[in-house]
């Protein structure tokens, strides 16, 4: 078993994991020195070009934003969501984790679903292609974006889907937006790490998209804490290039060149 994999299966009740996306190699490099996991997630769709749904997201693109990611990442393991439509039967999903992993050098690959994608993900792990799997809401798939596990028939499901995918071989799972006693129960039965998007503090792990973190996007969901206001730092530092490119006072002598 890889050995990043290994040292975050060894986390499970001692220590929780940090997790957080990266869609190009600088802000991967800086996520590298804290994060456990960083994600190539296909929220990119939504955040970097506006596409309505991550369904129009490609393998190429996820292939890309990747390799761009795998340039940052020296400790961290990396992992890279599956795009919709990639992964419709065992042998479509193999060829295209077969590939991004070629193309990229991921060290795993994340997919969204429970009972439907279960012979998907048995084949992969047969295969030696390490599985992260993803349950609650499905951004691939799902059409409202309301937390889960409002119904105890949701909750039952989620749980037991959660325990076959754990029972087909993935190591790790991402639990987005659950009701709380739902991921502390999950988190509970299951021996390998789940990792929450707004699915709270009972997770053994927690995931945000960077974007919203740092304040590079307008997310305004109830789950994002927004640690710093990039878009504000961004916008000053530019106005000020502005003054100065219009007052002449840059470039000085000094950012010029001279024989
Ligand atoms: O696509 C993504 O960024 C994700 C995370 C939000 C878990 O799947």
């Amino acid at each position: 078993m890889n050995k990043k994999i290994k040292d975050i299966l060894n986390k499970k009740d001692k220590s929780k994991l940090v997790c957080l996306t990266a869609y190009s190699k600088n802000i991967a490099s800086i996520l590298d020195n804290y994060c456990d996991i960083v994600l190539v997630g296909d929220s990119l769709g939504s955040v970097l070009y506006n596409y309505r749904s991550t369904k129009e997201v490609t393998l190429n693109t996820m292939i890309n934003h990747s390799k761009s990611v795998r340039i940052g990442i020296k400790k961290s393991l990396m992992v890279v969501d599956m795009p919709y439509d990639t992964y419709r039967n065992p042998k479509e999903a193999l060829k295209n984790a077969k590939l991004l992993i070629k193309k990229t050098k991921c060290d795993a690959v994340k997919l969204e679903g429970g009972t439907k994608i279960l012979k998907i993900v048995k084949t992969l792990v047969k295969n030696k292609i390490p599985v992260m799997g993803h349950l609650g809401i499905l951004p691939q798939t799902d059409k409202k974006f309301t937390f889960k596990g409002k119904k105890s028939f949701e909750r039952n499901r989620i749980l037991k889907e959660a325990l076959l995918l754990e029972d087909a071989g993935i190591f790790s799972i991402v639990l987005e937006c659950i009701e709380i006693e739902l991921s502390k129960v999950i988190t509970k039965k299951l021996s390998i790490p789940t990792i929450g998007i707004g699915s709270s503090a009972n997770c053994d792990g927690q995931v945000l998209v960077t974007d919203d973190l740092i304040g590079l996007s307008e997310s305004k969901l109830k789950f994002v804490k927004k640690y710093v206001n990039i878009n504000k730092i961004v916008n000053s530092a530019v106005k000020r290039y502005k003054s100065e490119v219009l007052n002449k006072q840059f470039p000085k002598s000094k950012h010029s060149f001279k024989n």
